[in-house]
């Protein structure tokens, strides 16, 4: 089944001093949602910002905001996000455990998108009693905690697995992937069943971010 391919640029790779005019310049540029990367210091090694950083750039883009949560007990975080205006909340299945249909229906209660995410040495496994439940699955193709890291294409085969069970169940939900996508390695990860494309040094070091956002859309359709 052909799907749109959407781009979401992580704000990771921007300039924090000047976020506002960043997000603005992406949604004038053709993205299709911010990918807002939250670092806790405690899930992962580096700390980025909190939910006063989605409610700033809130003001300044009509983009949905697709909020990485890379935080440990990010239930007692999810308040504060959907207040600042997070219009999809990833959480990660390693820092939920058993917790993480409760986690889901939580933030489905609050009527924002819910999306699970697997770093690349968790097997698909472990969330695939929840994927009936979420709006996306959000595929880690580097380790989270930085941008500009090298593409890990053996995280591949667990697109092909949740595509399977979405398409064997009906379900059209969107499969997103996150760490070291560019133009060269797009068309594979969306042969294997992705439709959402999370870049951020490929699209901020761009000299023509348009362009740039343009060529990865096309280079995903071209597979
Ligand atoms: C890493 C973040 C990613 C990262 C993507 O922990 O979740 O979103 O910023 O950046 P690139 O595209 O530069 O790998
Ligand atoms: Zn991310």
């Amino acid at each position: 089944m052909e799907r749109d391919i959407k781009i979401a640029p992580s704000i990771l790779s921007a300039d924090f001093a000047a976020m506002g005019a960043a997000v603005r310049k992406l949604e004038e540029c053709g993205a299709d949602l911010i990918h807002c990367d939250v670092m806790d210091g405690s899930f992962v090694q580096r700390i980025t910002f909190g939910s006063q950083m989605v409610e700033a750039i809130k003001k300044h883009t009509s983009l949905p905001l697709d909020v990485h949560l890379m935080c440990v007990q990010p239930e007692n975080k999810l308040e504060d996000f959907v207040k600042a205006g997070a219009d999809i909340l990833t959480v990660h299945v390693e820092a939920c455990g058993e917790k993480l249909p409760g986690v889901l229906k939580k933030i489905k209660d609050y009527g924002v998108r819910c999306c699970v995410s697997v770093s690349p040495d968790t097997p698909i496994e472990s969330v695939l009693g929840s994927l009936e439940m979420v709006d996306m699955l959000l595929i880690m193709s580097v380790y989270p905690g930085l941008g500009g890291q090298k593409f890990l294409e053996r995280v591949l085969p667990k697109a092909e697995t949740a595509r399977k069970f979405f398409d064997s169940h009906g379900l059209n939900t969107d499969i997103e992937i996150d760490g070291g996508i560019n133009e060269e390695n797009i068309a594979r990860a969306v042969n294997a069943g992705v439709n959402v494309i999370v870049a951020g040094n490929t699209i901020f070091k761009a000299p023509d971010m348009a362009k740039t956002i343009a060529d990865l859309k096309k280079a995903g359709m071209s597979r």
